[in-house]
This record gives C-alpha cells, structure tokens and sequence, in this order.
C-alpha cells in the first residue's frame, strides 16, 4: 500500500494566492511514479482554488460539521465539501479537541462524512501528562477514545474511508517544548490502534499514519516502520521544498 502524506495547513498561508502558490511548487515536486498518495488540507476559503492547480494530489479539508444543511452559522457541511471537491476530511484535531470539540460532537462528524462517501482522518492522542505515566496508560487513553469517537453502523465500513491519525499532543510542533516521538513507540502504537480497529470495529487494513513534528530529516525513521501507513505533517507542509523531499522518501 501507498503512504499516506498530508499536508496540514491550519490555518495558514494568508491569501489564496499564496495558498495556490504553494500548492502548485507542491504539485511540481511530486514524481509521476509517485510512492506516496498525499493530500493537501488548505482552510475552507482557499479550497476550490488550491484544488484547480492539483493533478497527482488530492484535496483534504480540515473540519466539517455534522448536519448536511439548515440553520448553523458558519459551518461548513460534509456534501459542501464534496461539492468543492474534498477528498479527505481531517477531524478530532487536538487542536479543536482543545477548544471544545468533545468525543459525541467528533463521532456525529465521522457518521455524516463517512455518509457523504468522503474519507475521514481522525486524529487521536495523548497529553503529555499521561504519556508520561508510560506508554500502556497512552494506549489505554487512545482506546477509549477510539471507542467514543468511531460510530457503530450497521453496515462495514469500508476499510479505505477511515485513516486514523496517531498524533501524541505533546509532539505537535506548535505546543512548548515538542519533539517528535520515537519512532519505534509509534510503530507500536499503531500496531496497538490496528489491533483495537480489527477486534472492536472489525475494520480490517485500515491505514493509521503517524503525525507531530514530522520533518524532511526524521520522516524516513517513522515511514520506514511498515506498521505506520504514512504521516499527518503540520509545519513541515508549509515549506513547498520540505514537504516535497518528504513527499519523495523512498
Ligand atoms: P506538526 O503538526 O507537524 O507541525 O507537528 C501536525 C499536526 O498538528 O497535524
């Protein structure tokens, strides 16, 4: 299988023009035989723009919300998404988790995209303070919140609509004192959400890829693990040349 390389923009750069910019210089960078499948998350305004200038990427939009039309201010919903031409959806950031997002709201977004036939990236992950009680209290917190935030239905899930991103809170690069974590906790941590994906929602090959504080100098020692399936990149995703020399990694 394919890595997984996302570009998570947040919200950043400032303009469409300089989003399309960057955009593009990414696209140049990207082999025709290219290894990896990558997605690039721009902010809403800048998506329908960002996504005339992608041949060999895909569009991923970074929030939806749970309804599919009526009266809620600002939000954005998951056929809107489709409409713009959103592939991927990135949902649960610990960033929205922070400012409130709770498990129940996470789990409705999930359903409803997942409704719309886009595939959801949904972010799971740690705080420091558990991680530092070990790395068996981490998988426990992850558990649980795997539990809560994946909705039960009715019908199998498709394997490929649902990555789960493991992205430990204290290693994305915007908290103070991040540092990426090692590789080798990941790997086991994916293997670990792997196993809970099989056994509670019987999702089988599902693709879990790993994300904080992912640069062009350490990604090879997360992608070379052939557990974790690609890697949710921040920072590194705004620098066209650093994306691309991850993008590239064989
Ligand atoms: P980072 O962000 O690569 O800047 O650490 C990752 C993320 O928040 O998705």
């Amino acid at each position: 299988m394919k890595k997984l390389i996302v570009a998570n923009w947040k919200m950043h750069p400032d303009s469409a023009k300089n989003a399309v910019s960057l955009a593009a210089k990414i696209e140049k960078g990207i082999p025709k035989s290219n290894k990896a499948e990558v997605v690039i998350a721009p902010p809403f305004p800048f998506l329908e723009d960002v996504k005339k200038v992608l041949k060999n990427s895909k569009l991923g939009a970074q929030d939806v919300f749970f309804e599919n039309k009526g009266a809620y201010t600002g939000e954005v919903s998951p056929s809107m998404l489709k409409s713009s031409g959103v592939e991927y959806v990135i949902i649960g950031h610990s960033e929205n988790r922070k400012l409130g997002e709770t498990d129940a709201i996470i789990n409705k977004k999930i359903k409803a995209t997942l409704k719309e036939g886009l595939k959801v990236i949904l972010c799971v992950g740690e705080g420091l303070e558990i991680r530092k009680k070990g790395l068996s209290s981490a998988k426990n917190f992850v558990q649980a919140q795997l539990k809560k935030d994946i909705p039960t239905t009715n019908y199998k899930l498709p394997t490929t609509q649902l990555v789960v991103a493991y992205e430990p809170v204290w290693a994305i690069s915007t908290n103070k004192n991040s540092k990426p974590d090692r590789p080798e906790d990941s790997a086991e941590m994916i293997k670990y959400i792997k196993q809970i994906l099989h056994s509670k929602f019987y999702i089988l090959n599902s693709r879990v890829v790993y994300g904080g504080s992912v640069n062009s100098r350490n990604a090879k020692n997360f992608l070379q693990y052939k557990e974790i399936d690609g890697a949710l990149i921040g920072g590194a995703s705004l620098k066209a040349e650093e994306f691309i020399k991850i993008i590239n990694i064989k």
